[in-house]
């Protein structure tokens, strides 16, 4: 598969599982809503680190144009403003903060929903003008090996994908690490 199928297959999981936590809640069924959350997190944090790291910074090398390399710099963004997010609503509890928890819900869906917009409406594009189909089957190769990974270490996953942003530095060593590997 290649890594189009494959992250359009994660978005679609992501969509339902927001649906499903908003009708618990709605339902007050406040246990399930946060274990629908558990795998949230799980899901959306080791697709986002894995996503970041095997498509967008080869991405920002490789882009012919300067949309291309854009868009992924605007796409880590929002990675780390949904990261900030799911750190914040782990922190919460369903049925206590019933309002703070379901309009933060609220929010990082339509955060998401944008994202993904964006990702399969313009980025995409983008990459298939420099990606062959081979390439593409890679990566998705290293995308799935990659989330695995970072699903059996979430907590260190989301809080690098919240410091990291915020110190320029690790960033800048770490994109020169990429670039050294290619
Ligand atoms: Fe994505
Ligand atoms: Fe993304």
């Amino acid at each position: 598969m290649t890594i189009y199928e494959l992250l359009k297959k994660d978005h679609r999981e992501v969509e339902k599982l927001f649906k499903q936590i908003e009708e618990c809640m709605d339902e007050e069924e406040f246990d399930q809503a946060e274990s629908l959350f558990d795998t949230l997190r799980t899901e959306l944090t080791a697709h986002s680190k894995a996503e970041a790291e095997v498509f967008y910074q080869p991405l920002k090398m490789v882009a012919k144009n300067d949309e291309g390399e854009d868009l992924a710099w605007e796409g880590e963004q929002e990675h780390h403003v949904v990261a900030l997010m799911l750190n914040e609503l782990s922190r919460l509890r369903a049925e206590a903060d019933e309002e703070e928890y379901k309009s933060k819900i609220k929010v990082l869906c339509e955060l998401v929903d944008h994202h993904v917009e964006e990702e399969e409406g313009e980025i995409f594009p983008e990459a298939k003008k420099v990606f062959s189909n081979k390439e593409a089957e890679e990566i998705g190769r290293n995308f799935q090996e990659l989330k695995e990974r970072y699903k059996g270490m979430v907590d260190a996953a989301l809080a690098e994908d919240i410091a990291i942003l915020m110190n320029p530095i690790a960033k800048k060593g770490r994109v020169q690490n990429i670039q050294r590997s290619l």
